[in-house]
């Protein structure tokens, strides 16, 4: 079984990957994809699955890292153009400043598809936009410390994604959105670990110190996993048991979490899939064989997963998936 067959399978995406017929939509086109860089254990895996997704359907992927830039991200946007390719998938590092080099491709009469993150510009300006509703993601964690501390008072760190990114600021809100009425709630401090789990850990340090050593931090909510494997590292080395004197609550559900959790040191995570791709892929092509105009928002499911799951399970599931 390939990869993508299991994460297919994995994901519930299986129906729609075993067509022929949707298999053989994009075949022979030329896609460029403007990926971010390679900071988390989940970008890697859908840069993976995006490869994959592209071969298995006959597409002739242009890959561009941009190495977190957005200008890295323009530049090969406009090469992109340049080439004249049949479609382009921008995976958008921040929020803002898209809309000159997306009108670029809208004159060219080149559609763009957005992966995973969100962007504040004109709809017309995408075909659609395959992503969480990352609102949603930050409200299933904020609710499931919510019911976890059951009234106790909880000061909570958090560890936010690169400054300016939808999934950063989104995750905020809909976390800040579930604590609204738990008094006994706080964030206490919040600062960027910029989706990496060196940051991730070199945060959680300095909030440790600054939190009587980690005596006063009940939990940290991290917008994703690889900060959040960071900050257990962090946790443990100032002498303390993550996932229980603090709990771990975080977003991804990449293998190295369930890891953690089925060692007790993590408590729970938010399922993003990495296979963006496939739903792209899907909606390029039916708008290619008879003009069907997709769904602005494709939206993937949020699942919440904790110790009660089958962590160990989810591991063994995960680990060969391009993670
Ligand atoms: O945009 C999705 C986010 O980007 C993932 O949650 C995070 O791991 C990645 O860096």
């Amino acid at each position: 079984m390939n990869i993508i067959t299991k994460l297919a399978l994995a994901a519930g995406f299986a129906t729609a990957l075993s067509s022929g017929a949707l298999a053989q939509d994009v075949s022979g086109k030329v896609i460029g994809f403007s990926q971010i860089g390679s900071e988390s254990g989940w970008r890697a895996a859908e840069t993976s699955v995006t490869r994959q997704q592209a071969e298995e359907r006959g597409v002739d992927l242009k890959f561009a890292d941009a190495q977190q830039k957005q200008e890295n991200q323009i530049k090969a946007i406009r090469g992109f153009i340049a080439q004249g390719v049949d479609a382009i998938l921008v995976a958008p590092v921040v929020a803002t400043g898209w809309e000159d080099v997306l009108s670029e491709a809208q004159e060219a009469e080149i559609p763009v598809v957005l992966l995973d993150r969100g962007i504040d510009a004109p709809e017309d300006l995408y075909l659609t936009s395959v992503a969480s509703d990352q609102v949603h993601e930050g409200r299933v964690a904020g609710q499931w410390l919510v019911d976890e501390v059951a009234g106790e008072d909880c000061n909570v760190v958090e560890l936010q994604g690169t400054v300016g990114s939808s999934p950063a600021i989104n995750r905020k809100q809909g976390f800040e959105e579930a604590i609204a009425d738990a008094s006994n709630i706080t964030i206490a401090q919040s600062q960027t670990g910029d989706f990496t789990r060196s940051k991730g850990k070199e945060v959680m340090e300095a909030f440790l110190k600054s939190s009587n050593g980690g005596a006063d931090i009940c939990a940290v909510y991290a917008h994703n996993d690889d900060m959040a494997v960071g900050a257990i590292q962090a946790i443990k080395d100032a002498g303390l048991a993550p996932g229980e004197d603090i709990l771990v609550v975080s977003i991804d559900a990449v293998p190295d979490i369930f890891t953690a959790i089925a060692a007790g040191e993590a408590n729970a995570t938010v399922e993003l899939t990495p296979n963006m791709a496939g739903p792209a892929f899907d909606a390029l092509g039916a708008y290619w064989s008879d003009g069907t105009m997709p769904e602005k928002f494709i939206i993937t499911e949020s699942k919440l997963y904790t110790a009660a799951d089958d962590p160990q399970g989810e591991y063994e599931r995960r680990k060969d998936l391009g993670y």
